[in-house]
């Protein structure tokens, strides 16, 4: 089986900074934690710069880009302010995510459908400067066929759903998971999954053979509190390698 890499996404670590101060730099310090991440087994990082900047802001973008050795995923909306951001800072893959002002969390995936050729001139815009571009989607086959046919390197399957489900229901979303991922797979794109992953439940994502790449954020920042992020990022690594053997 290929290897599976581990992205981690620091956002909450922003969120808790910007608790008391937005300023980069202040505590909790985001470019440490990402060093901490990596010490852990990540193999990139991921950062989510939102319309609302309620977490990750654009000075942690510059800053991440200037310090950190390894690759950066800048999640972001398909606006045009925000591709300016990325033709600019340049990070190593965006992932193009929907995103509603009210939402707690990115909720569903993005309509590719619906993006049609606008969404197709972002991507190649963003990948003719040498960026990965990926589109965070629901396992469903008309949105990874668009995606597809919009010219993206990868897409991110939204577990979103099989995280947030139980018993049988989990069943049938993992079996849609592994579907999207053999359709994706089998069109030459780049599979990746993510969103609510945890230690209980990211075993079947990891073994399914077509993904290469996981972004997990909220549940290891969240265990770092109780074990340090370092420490919480190599027990998700030691289950992603059972998982894949
Ligand atoms: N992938 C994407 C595209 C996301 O939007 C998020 C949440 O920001 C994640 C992965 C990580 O999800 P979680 O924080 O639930 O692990």
């Amino acid at each position: 089986m290929p290897k599976l890499r581990l992205g981690i996404n620091i956002d909450h670590v922003a969120t808790l900074r910007n608790a008391r101060n937005r300023d980069a730099g202040a505590a909790p310090d985001i470019a440490r934690a990402a060093q901490e991440a990596i010490k852990g087994g990540g193999d990139s990082i991921t950062i989510h710069l939102r319309e609302d900047r309620r977490h990750i802001m654009d000075t942690d973008v510059k800053n991440l880009r200037r310090v950190l050795k390894k690759p950066i995923n800048l999640e972001m909306a398909a606006t045009e302010a925000m591709k300016k951001i990325a033709l600019t800072t340049k990070p190593h893959a965006v992932c193009l995510v929907p995103e509603k002002r009210a939402e707690v969390t990115t909720e569903g995936g993005l309509d590719v459908v619906k993006g049609g050729k606008k969404l197709a001139r972002t991507v190649n815009e963003l990948a003719a400067a040498g960026i990965r571009v990926s589109l965070f989607i629901n396992p469903d086959a008309a949105q990874v066929l668009a995606a597809w046919t919009a010219g993206a390197a990868a897409v991110e399957l939204h577990t979103g759903a099989y995280a947030n489900s139980k018993g049988i229901a989990q069943k049938k979303e993992l079996k849609r998971l592994q579907w999207a991922a053999q359709q994706a797979h089998k069109l030459g794109l780049e599979v990746h999954a993510g969103h609510g992953l945890n230690y209980d439940n990211v075993t079947a994502i990891a073994a399914i053979p077509e993904i290469i790449e996981l972004n997990i954020g909220h549940f290891l920042v969240g265990e770092a509190l109780f074990v340090g992020l370092a420490a919480s990022v190599t027990k998700m690594r030691g289950i992603m390698v059972k998982a894949r053997k």
